[in-house]
């Protein structure tokens, strides 16, 4: 058994020191030693982004990462993401226009949508459903999604 590691990094604002294991992912980190269990786990092999969070801005797989390669990192996840109120109206619109319906895609979903809008402007919806292209969805269809993201665009690019 590999000795753990002490890992010193930021989640959702707040310092967090802790022991891991070497192999453990992000993504367990988090749901399992922190109790951030808004991130899901789904494939476990990169391909249906329901494990997404941000690390440093950018969003990333929870299930690819070693929480140990996290260390000194700013880690954001849905929890931060949905307290500070910074997707309130990504949240709304999710739910005014359907664009959830079992929930499982829906955290990585909003955060990969708040990478996106974040940058600026209105993306096409060309832009959005790429952008959105590594986050599977079973149940939706995805255009209610875009829908969603597209219309929040447009409301924040109004309001400047
Ligand atoms: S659980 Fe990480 S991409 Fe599917
Ligand atoms: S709402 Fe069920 S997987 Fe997207």
């Amino acid at each position: 058994m590999t000795a753990p590691v002490d890992i010193n990094l930021t989640v959702n604002g707040e310092t967090v020191a802790e022991s891991v294991e070497p192999r453990t992912t992000l993504v367990d980190f988090l749901r399992e030693t922190l109790g951030l269990t808004g991130s899901h786990v789904g494939c476990e092999h990169g391909f249906c982004g329901a494990c997404t969070v941000l690390l440093d801005g950018t969003i990333v797989r929870g299930c690819l990462t070693l929480a140990v390669q996290c260390e000194g990192a700013q880690v954001e996840t849905i929890e931060g993401a949905s307290d500070s109120g910074a997707i309130s109206d990504l949240q709304e619109a999710f739910r005014r226009r359907n664009a959830l319906q079992c929930g499982f895609c829906t955290p990585g979903m909003l955060l990969t949508a708040q990478e996106l809008l974040a940058r600026g402007g209105v993306p096409n919806r060309d832009t959005i459903r790429e952008h959105l292209a590594g986050n599977y969805c079973r149940c939706t269809g995805y255009q209610a999604i875009v829908d969603a993201v597209e219309s929040v665009a447009q409301e924040r690019a109004r309001k400047g």
